[in-house]
């Protein structure tokens, strides 16, 4: 286990406090300049200051307590300058809770051929235009910096889930020289909180070489994220990775994995003491019409929906299951209603948030592992 390291020059503005272990799995409480997170959370995706098809009033609905802004969209679109003009991200949306920010790696480097990584940073063009445009550490900080999230992302490599040891270790110790350069280029230390991001792919010993490298600079970063996992990896090797890494990591910070927002996934992170989670999966599902359910998927354009008078899922009490059927919402897709798409949206985000603050309760009671088994036991039915 770490020992905390003593916290020379600045006070981190983001705090995490343990409240209760169960196993592994904790329940716990994060502290951010714009309010507080109890943990394990859902992070809903905002990638262009918008989690698409939600109101801020019905984020608000579902009790979602933090969401995700990213670096990467904002400095093409609308420009981070534009959004420090409008006083940041929070004011620019009107949004007044905890906002992250991804360090805008992941994506550059999703760009596969229009990209370039050097020493001093990632050349790319733009998925919009094609203009060329240049991210580094300094840069990557210097936007979240405009944008005035609560916690940023260093900028890091996040290399495909299969890659081979010899590409994994220069890439890891470049991570951790642009990690240790996030540090000194964050002119907000006392508002915006830093996370650094572990990487080593599927290889426990390059893991364990990432956090190691990582935790040298540990009074710069806030927290912790797992990063490169559910990126192409067998499931397996995931659930192994996520088993031995997240317990080693400190006890005191928050503890994140990214990317990562099935729900048998999230209960398997828990488990092994992960906090944070996001993933543009329930949003991205919800407007193709695919909805999460007690006992599994439901694709609700099949045709045996047509004339089903029941909620999306029978156990939930969100808005969209209150007051419509299978049938209405199905109909709403087939006809191309821009409704279909809210309603289904609206209750996936309901779904993984009530999931995780059934999770925390159970964690509080003791009983986490007999709730992840019965959620399992149910979601694997797959019989809406
Ligand atoms: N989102 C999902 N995985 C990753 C990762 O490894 N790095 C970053 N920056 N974002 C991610
Ligand atoms: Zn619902």
């Amino acid at each position: 286990m770490c020992i905390e390291k003593e916290n020379k020059d600045f006070k981190n503005p983001i705090e995490y406090k343990l409240e209760k272990k169960d196993g592994n799995a904790r329940a716990g409480v994060i502290q951010t300049p714009h309010g507080e997170i109890k943990t394990p959370v859902f992070m809903p995706v905002g990638t262009q200051a918008t989690v698409k098809a939600m109101t801020r009033e019905e984020l608000e609905e579902i009790n979602s307590q933090i969401i995700l802004g990213n670096t990467y969209h904002l400095y093409l679109r609308p420009g981070d300058d534009l959004v420090n003009d409008f006083g940041g991200l929070h004011k620019f949306m009107r949004w007044d809770k905890p906002i992250l920010t991804d360090s805008g790696g992941f994506q550059v480097f999703s760009l596969g051929d229009l990209r370039k990584i050097k020493e001093e940073g990632v050349h790319f063009r733009s998925h919009l235009d094609g203009s060329k445009h240049f991210l580094s550490p300094e840069k990557s900080i210097s936007i979240q910096n405009n944008l005035g999230s609560d916690i940023m992302m260093v900028l890091d490599e996040c290399p495909p889930g299969l890659s081979t040891r010899e590409y994994l270790i220069p890439s890891i110790e470049r991570t951790t020289r642009w990690a240790k350069r996030c540090i000194e280029a964050n002119r907000n230390k006392d508002k915006q909180g830093l996370f650094a991001i572990v990487q080593g792919g599927i290889y426990e010993d390059l893991r364990d070489k990432s956090f190691e490298e990582l935790y040298e600079h540990d009074y710069g970063f806030a927290g912790y994220a797992l990063g490169g996992l559910a990126v192409g990896e067998p499931r397996e090797d995931m659930y192994r990775i996520l088993k031995y890494s997240t317990p080693k990591l400190p006890e005191n910070k928050p503890r994140y994995l990214m990317g990562v927002g099935e729900p048998v996934d999230m209960l398997e992170a828990v488990e092994h003491g992960i906090d944070m989670m996001d993933c543009v999966q329930p949003t991205r599902i919800g407007r193709h019409g695919t909805v999460f359910t007690k006992y599994g998927r439901l694709v609700i354009k099949n045709a045996i929906y047509s004339r089903d008078d029941r909620p999306l899922d029978e156990g939930c009490d969100c808005y969209a299951c209150k007051n419509y059927t299978r049938a209405y919402i199905r109909h709403l897709f087939k006809a191309g209603e821009i409704l279909g798409q809210r309603l289904a949206t609206y209750h996936n985000l309901y779904f993984l948030l009530k999931l995780m603050d059934n999770a925390r309760e159970a964690i509080i009671d003791g009983r986490f592992k007999e709730y992840k088994e019965e959620v399992l036991k149910n979601y694997a039915m797959g019989k809406e």
